[in-house]
């Protein structure tokens, strides 16, 4: 038996306090009677709604993409162009875990698990992104300095978690990694922007402990029950 609120975001419907709300609020149902305890258990075998609708309860999914350039970061595009959830050979409705740029690459996590994709992008959770970056010219000692102190990326002061130098190229462009634990729209382009430098190329080399490995690019592998289970213990510490 598990609470409602939290089959109800396992199965990626919504974050579990939005879940809450919808149950207070009279629109979850189960087995056809609306219910409003917030400690409500369910088994497998009740019939669960949320606003009308059916909650499919599959298992829980968890993947670990490299992305490709080139690829939207989303379920669905408007403009039918391919997404990542295109690259994962699955029946089941999965969703990302934040985004990645079209033209960004590396690790990608998918999931349609709400409660875990909460976890991963909540900043309290702290969970370290490391990106790797080629600057459009080599990066002065002063704005690495600045990065570390935190720029202004619409109205809002993000700084990065760690910084370092990784080489400078004979062409005048350089190579940087970039560690910080939020995910907010297009932060490392931003964050260099803001101190004069534009972003040439983008890969996400690490999150929290999974890096791509041996997975080519557009390769993807279901993420392991201790790799999942690592991730809660990450976040939860923090
Ligand atoms: N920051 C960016 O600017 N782009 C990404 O794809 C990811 C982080």
């Amino acid at each position: 038996m598990e609470r409602l609120q939290k089959v109800i975001a396992n199965c990626g419907v919504c974050s579990r306090r939005k879940a809450e709300k919808l149950i207070v609020e009279g629109k979850v149902t189960v087995n056809g009677k609306v219910v409003r305890e917030l400690g409500t258990k369910v088994s497998e075998k009740d019939s669960i709604e949320v606003m009308g609708k059916v909650l499919e309860k599959g298992q829980p999914l968890y993947f670990l993409l490299n992305k490709p350039r080139g690829v939207i970061t989303s379920a669905h595009d408007d403009k039918n162009r391919k997404t990542v959830v295109d690259l994962i050979n699955i029946e089941e409705r999965i969703y990302p875990i934040g985004r990645l740029d079209y033209d960004t690459t590396g690790v990608l996590l998918l999931t349609n698990d709400g409660e875990f994709s909460n976890l991963m992008t909540h900043p309290s959770g702290r969970i370290e992104k490391v990106y790797v970056a080629k600057l459009n010219k080599t990066i002065q000692n002063k704005d690495l300095v600045q990065l570390k102190k935190g720029v202004f990326i619409d109205d809002y002061l993000v700084k990065a978690d760690r910084i370092k130098l990784r080489k400078t190229n004979s062409d005048g462009t350089c190579i940087v990694e970039l560690t910080i634990h939020e995910g907010r729209n297009h932060q490392v382009k931003k964050m260099f922007e803001g101190v004069g430098y534009l972003v040439d190329k983008l890969k996400r080399e690490r999150v929290g402990f999974l890096t791509t490995g041996n997975l080519k690019s557009g390769e993807y592998r279901s993420l392991t029950p201790k790799e999942v289970h690592q991730f809660y213990v990450l976040a939860k510490k923090k």
